[in-house]
């Protein structure tokens, strides 16, 4: 069953009921003010850090779902009913009801009672605001007369203080209402210099700024007090919980319609002009108003939004792909690469799963998130990655998250996931692959943000590797830490109080449990390590890290191969994990994806037997499976994963993120059916059909996706933030259809389908345009280059001459 569709001309996905089984969302803005927007207009807004500058509050696991959110309220004067025209809050049956999600944008619009509305919601590029464009149309053959209410309720910036601290919280709100704008200034009075404002475009008929005195006593957002009578009251807050609220009387002639503007931003002033007049304790409006005046001009908002539409249209067409699978195109080229923006943007932070609160920016996540956002914004990735580098501790290490508005590392969560610094490696390779700026290497970074402590980028890279060498178990296998990938396999943890945290509770000395996986990733790491060494001429390093692969890779087949898969681990007694020896957790899948990826077993046929062992243990029609056998008790010795019942996240779930490390191997040793078959079973447009079981969103990766072992199989939890978005298109687009950035150009390696006779692809890479034609000849995976006719010798395109712009490719596979 399906709640919508896909408009792929428009790049939207149409919500067509609003009872959709979970809240359907879209994110406004990808640079600094960001929205979270339900299909029933649900969501927050934040500046930057969704913790720590928190515009509008939300309340989240609510009854209903959806609490909080960017309302508007249509109320017929003639005889009183009001209803919402996003649905919720009030809930009244609408008799028209679509909501488009777009890039960077929502637009919700219903009928009720002949009353047409349109909300048009989005962030104008290189603004910190959000416009609510809504265009009333009277569709009945008499006037109409309506009156319209906004509302917001403002968050006190630190969305956990907000949620927690009452006792200080309810006396220091404070509000300004000058020229009708209202603007939200709690402790603007001490030490903040911003604020945010709510402004509309058309004369006020009211306001209000208090929320007791909107709602009315014991009510809710479904009931407010002031739209039932028809009038604001006024209300000016003073502590207690300030929002903004206008009310604004439309006369509609027959057929009449009219468009009303509501901006909803944030603004800081300079710390010696925070008031006006200096002394007093109003808030500076001088260089807020100018901004308020412009985008409350309708020809204004129209062309933002037209700048917003341009800025993905040419953001998408980096990587267009034309393949005989609709599901593959879309996910391609719209969806998958705008859930990499977001996760780029949001890392875990703020989705309707995670509550923004709770973590910062994931240090392995952000590494990861990169892979498949670098070739959209290179300049954006290589922030990020200086960012990430300058949290690095000196003896290598991560901390596990930062923050993103001090960009310091989390103390609470601190390091030891031992996994964390090669990702580094990954993500700078992947970087440097795509543009080809090794200047970036050069750039001074410091450690743990200390001044003076500045290296090269590049001995970073060296010191993430080392890290992994200074810690080696009793089996010359990678120490594990916390955990490594996966969060929950915490081998040192042996927690048994309820409450603790199983990431940050260690109760062993960390010097036994080894990781197979990051023995993997290391392999991974240090042959790009090889590359980049080699390009630096570095011929002492070039050597160490050859011989640093070569020695961990015979570690791995003389500890970490079972003999028809590689294993998991070793845990804190010296015993293995994910070998047929074990009972429960026998085969895991994070080593299959990773040691193949990395090579290992390639040539000599491991590699297939234990992609044959994932097919045979771990896949099922909705994707493939963390591990089997399912941990049926909680095992002190293996922490968070067994806390789970069996199938759900880390213990059994099919969690999506490892699926395409499958992909990715699979395509290694040459299986494009196999390859493209795991990416189809995830694949969210592939699985719109059954969106009642499937629950979330059909047009991004869910984190998760129930494990055969779950009462629920095939439904997803979690969607949006996840490693999967990165990762799939780093699997569907360099592994299966193969465009592959390398150091010395674009390489074309398809492992496609058999029953596929080719596709087409646009590709920008570095200032070229690239159009690549793949022709199949033969069953086999053999790519022969032809260009201008000629035969090219290997499988990347020569980079052009400087006045070069376009290059038409032609590959033929067989
Ligand atoms: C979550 C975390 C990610 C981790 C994964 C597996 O998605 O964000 O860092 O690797 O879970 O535990
Ligand atoms: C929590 C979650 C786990 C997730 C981890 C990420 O422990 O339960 O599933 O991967 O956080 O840090």
């Amino acid at each position: 069953m399906k709640y919508g569709h896909f408009d792929d001309n428009a790049r939207e996905y149409v919500i067509t009921r609003p009872d959709t089984p979970l809240p359907w969302i879209n994110y406004l803005g990808c640079e600094s003010f960001f929205g979270l927007i339900s299909n029933t207009a649900g969501g927050y807004s934040f500046f930057k850090d969704a913790r720590l500058r928190r515009l509008t509050r939300y309340r989240y696991n609510n009854a209903p779902y959806d609490m909080g959110g960017r309302y508007i309220y249509l109320r017929d004067n003639a005889d009183g009913k009001f209803w919402s025209p996003s649905w919720m809050p009030v809930r009244s049956a609408l008799d028209e009801y679509t909501c488009r999600h777009g890039m960077g944008y929502t637009i919700i619009r219903s009928v009720s009672r002949q009353i047409e509305a349109e909300t048009r919601y989005f962030v104008p590029m290189g603004e910190n605001l959000e416009i609510w464009e809504l265009t009333l149309t009277n569709k009945r053959e008499q006037a109409a007369d309506i009156s319209v209410f906004s509302a917001v309720e403002f968050c006190l910036w630190d969305a956990w203080d907000d949620s927690t601290n009452f006792q200080r919280n309810f006396s220091t709100g404070q509000v300004e209402l000058v020229d009708e704008v209202i603007y939200h200034k709690t402790e603007y009075r001490e030490r903040r210099d911003h604020f945010a404002y709510f402004a509309c475009s058309e004369k006020l008929t009211g306001f209000d700024t208090q929320r007791e005195d909107f709602l009315g006593a014991y009510r809710g957002w479904d009931s407010p007090a002031v739209v039932e009578a028809g009038e604001s009251s006024n209300s000016v807050a003073h502590g207690w919980q300030p929002i903004g609220s206008q009310h604004v009387k439309v006369q509609l002639k027959a057929g009449e319609s009219k468009k009303i503007i509501f901006i909803l931003g944030y603004h800081e002033n300079r710390k010696d002009a925070k008031f006006d007049p200096p002394g007093s304790q109003t808030i500076n409006k001088k260089t807020v108003k100018l901004i308020i005046d412009k985008y409350l001009q309708p020809k204004i908002v129209e062309a933002a939004f037209i700048a917003l539409r341009n800025y993905w249209t040419e953001l998408l067409g980096k990587l267009r792909v034309n393949t005989p699978d609709m599901h593959t195109n879309r996910m391609v080229n719209i969806w998958n690469a705008y859930q990499c923006m977001i996760t780029f943007n949001m890392s875990r932070s703020a989705s309707y799963f995670e509550s923004g609160i709770g973590r910062g920016m994931g240090y392995r996540d952000s590494n990861q998130d990169l892979l498949g956002f670098v070739h959209m914004i290179p300049e954006r990735a290589r922030e990020r990655i200086l960012d990430l580098a300058a949290t690095q501790l000196k003896n290598g290490g991560a901390y596990h998250q930062y923050q993103p508005l001090t960009k310091r590392g989390n103390n609470d969560v601190g390091s030891g996931f031992n996994d964390d610094p090669a990702w580094l490696v990954l993500a700078v390779a992947a970087y440097l692959k795509e543009t080809g700026d090794w200047t970036i290497l050069d750039m001074p970074v410091q450690y743990e943000n200390e001044i003076g402590s500045e290296t090269p980028l590049y001995e970073h890279l060296q010191c993430s590797l080392q890290y992994t060498l200074d810690r080696l178990g009793p089996n010359d296998l990678p120490l594990i830490g916390r955990a490594d990938w996966n969060d929950c396999l915490n081998l040192n943890c042996f927690s048994d109080t309820p409450g603790q945290s199983f990431q940050t509770t260690t109760n062993k000395d960390g010097k036994v449990a080894e990781s197979v996986f990051i023995a993997g990733l290391f392999v991974l790491a240090a042959k790009e390590m090889v590359e980049i060494a080699k390009h630096r001429h570095d011929a002492d390093e070039t050597k160490k890290m050859q011989n640093a692969a070569l020695r961990m890779e015979e570690t791995v087949w003389k500890s970490g191969w079972d003999g028809e898969w590689f294993r998991r681990a070793y845990d804190d007694f010296g015993h293995v994990l994910g070998s047929k020896e074990n009972k429960e957790g026998q085969i895991f899948i994070e080593p299959q994806g990773i040691c193949i990826w990395a090579g290992l077993g390639v040539e000599d046929g491991r590699a297939q037997k234990a992609l044959d062992s994932v097919a045979k243990y771990l896949a099922t029609p909705h994707g493939i499976v963390l591990q089997q056998p399912a941990f049926s008790k909680y095992y002190l010795h293996l922490g968070e994963i067994s806390s789970y019942p069996p199938g759900y996240k880390e213990n059994a779930g099919i969690f999506c993120h490892t699926n395409p490390w499958i992909m990715i191997a699979e395509t290694k040793i040459g299986r494009g059916d196999q390859a493209f078959d795991y990416y189809t079973r995830i694949n969210p447009s592939k699985r719109e059909e059954i969106s009642d079981l499937h629950k979330c969103e059909p047009y991004v990766y869910p984190q998760m996706i129930a494990g055969k072992d779950a009462p629920t199989h095939g439904e997803a939890k979690n969607s949006w933030l996840s490693g999967t978005a990165a990762m799939n298109y780093v699997a569907i687009t360099q592994a299966i259809l193969g465009i592959q950035p390398q150091y010395d150009g674009l390489a074309i390696n398809p492992v496609i389908p058999s029953g596929w006779q080719g596709f087409e692809v646009v590709r920008q890479f570095r200032g070229v345009r690239y159009e690549v034609s793949v022709r199949r000849k033969g069953p086999g995976n053999t790519v022969l280059l032809v260009m201008g006719g000629e035969p090219v010798s290997g499988t990347v395109i020569p980079i052009p001459a400087r006045n070069v712009k376009t290059l038409k490719v032609t590959a033929f596979i067989g």
